[in-house]
């Protein structure tokens, strides 16, 4: 007999933390944080020789985690691009904890990963049977398989393979081209790539944020002169600071007229598609290479998936095989009705960086199953509204200015002082930004806008309505008033 059997008792445990969880979202919201002090020690204990069982993990999670945890099930949570796992996908990634643990193998799981992914092309405004996708952790590691792509592409066309002989056998520097807007992983792609972070050629934006083409033209112009390899042109479908959508067609036109990869990083607002109005400024997006989206940022997944998209998904095998491995080599024959190991099914450790996974795909599915993509689009389109609503309460309120129109669902104000320098602006936005956040249920995040520090709520969470929004708008007007003394 085992000391230590596994439990099995999922029923309750799952009913009495769905639970926990419902408490968790009727709870009132407005009261202050407690204190770490107050539950750190409960956590901080060593670990116990004798386990104590399953029964007293779930007294703990109950009793400290999920009180303790974040705010963004709040309707006053903005801050950041995300929106808490909805019970629909609670259910499906439960059941994938446990029958699902890979995403290998011709099970259902494996499936869904596909169908899902061909699901969020569709939602997105790819094409999925030219656009084949992928999962990983999220916007980093899905901007570094796309980037990696496109690395492996371009040297290929110059006749070296850099997944076998490195970028020591390239020859030739390479460069890829992003809007100074850009997220920071894109750098950070640079950089285990190999091709240095310095590689990335920072292009400047124009009053809205978005990408200035010209000056991308006189750069890959430059470049192409100084014999540099164009990678790749990364545009933005949402930025991170703002929201702002470059020229996405104009763009990929200029990439692919100088032999360049062109990867839209649409982390957060290629979701937006759903929406038909957004549709005309995602104009251009059948010419990316590349594109990718993380369902965690817009979709209510669980932390921890991102999806790249290539047109061309032979190119991440032969930038990522992991070459053959001894003990996955009886697997290999194709088989239709198999669920045990003689099928890998998708063989995605091939595709990426990971060969062991979760079925990511199976909360993806889940959330477009239960919202359908009508639900996307409402989602979508109510969130954009809540961010022209704050805009048009900021416009109108004698002591509040817009900072950033909103593009898709972030709008970037702040409590105005005639006649102050921007140090002092910054100084009174950052005293707001802590109070605010200190003494009123309010989250949003903060940004740079043109250098002004801006206070920046981004819409994505489903709960958030419109006295929020206005409770928000409100909140920094008063606590400005009270720090200036109005
Ligand atoms: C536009 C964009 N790209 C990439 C990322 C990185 O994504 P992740 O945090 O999922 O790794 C983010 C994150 O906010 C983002 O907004």
């Amino acid at each position: 007999m085992r000391s230590h059997p596994a439990s099995a008792d999922y029923a309750r445990h799952l009913s009495l933390i769905g639970a926990a969880l419902d408490a968790r979202i009727t709870h009132p919201t407005g009261d202050p944080l407690p204190r770490r002090s107050t539950w750190g020690p409960a956590l901080d204990v060593a670990l116990p020789r004798r386990g104590l069982g399953p029964d007293a993990v779930l007294d703990e999670v109950v009793a400290h985690l999920i009180p303790n945890g974040m705010r963004a099930v709040d309707p006053e949570w903005s801050g950041w691009i995300l929106s808490a796992a909805e019970s629909s996908v609670l259910a499906a990634t439960a059941a994938a904890a446990v029958t699902g643990p890979q995403r290998y193998l011709l099970t259902a799981y494996n499936l869904v990963e596909d169908v899902s992914l061909r699901w969020l092309a569709q939602v997105c405004g790819l094409d999925p049977e030219r656009m084949k996708g992928i999962y990983s952790s999220g916007g980093s590691v899905a901007n570094l398989v796309a980037l990696g792509a496109a690395r492996q592409w371009a040297y290929e066309q110059r006749g070296v393979d850099v997944a076998a002989d490195g970028m020591a056998a390239a020859g030739r520097p390479g460069a890829i081209y992003a809007s100074s807007e850009t997220h920071h992983t894109v750098l950070r792609a640079a950089a285990v790539l190999g091709l240095g972070r310095s590689a990335v050629r920072e292009i400047p934006v124009d009053h809205r944020q978005r990408m200035d083409v010209a000056a991308l033209a006189e750069r890959l112009t430059a470049d192409r002169a100084a014999d540099v390899v164009p990678i790749a042109v990364v545009a933005n479908a949402g930025t991170t600071n703002t929201g702002a959508i470059d020229p996405i067609r104009a763009i990929g036109e200029l990439a692919h007229e100088h032999g360049a990869w062109f990867h839209v990083d649409g982390a957060y607002g290629l979701v937006a598609w759903a929406d038909e109005r957004v549709r005309p400024l995602l104009d251009g997006l059948d010419l990316a290479d590349s594109a990718i989206v993380d369902p965690h940022k817009w979709l209510s997944a669980p932390t921890g998936i991102g999806a790249t998209f290539v047109r061309d998904p032979t190119i991440l095998e032969r930038a990522f095989t992991q070459e053959p491995a001894a003990y996955l080599a009886a697997i290999d024959a194709p088989a239709d009705v198999q669920v045990s190991v003689e099928s890998m099914g998708i063989h995605y450790g091939d595709m990426g960086v990971e060969l062991s996974a979760p079925a990511r795909g199976t909360a993806v599915w889940a959330t477009l199953l239960a919202l359908g993509s009508e639900g996307v689009a409402a989602r979508v389109r109510e969130d954009r509204d809540l961010a022209a609503y704050l805009s048009r309460l900021a416009h109108e309120h004698p002591r509040l200015e817009v900072l950033a129109e909103p593009t898709l669902s972030i709008t970037c104000f702040r409590y105005a002082v005639p006649a102050t320098s921007p140090s002092d602006a910054d100084a009174l936005t950052e005293a707001i930004y802590h109070r605010l956040v200190r003494t009123t249920p309010y989250v949003p995040s903060t940004t740079r806008v043109a250098g002004a520090l801006a206070i920046r709520p981004c819409f994505t969470n489903p709960r958030t309505d419109v006295e929020h929004v206005a409770g928000l708008a409100d909140a920094v007007a008063r606590i400005g008033d009270e720090l200036t003394g109005r």
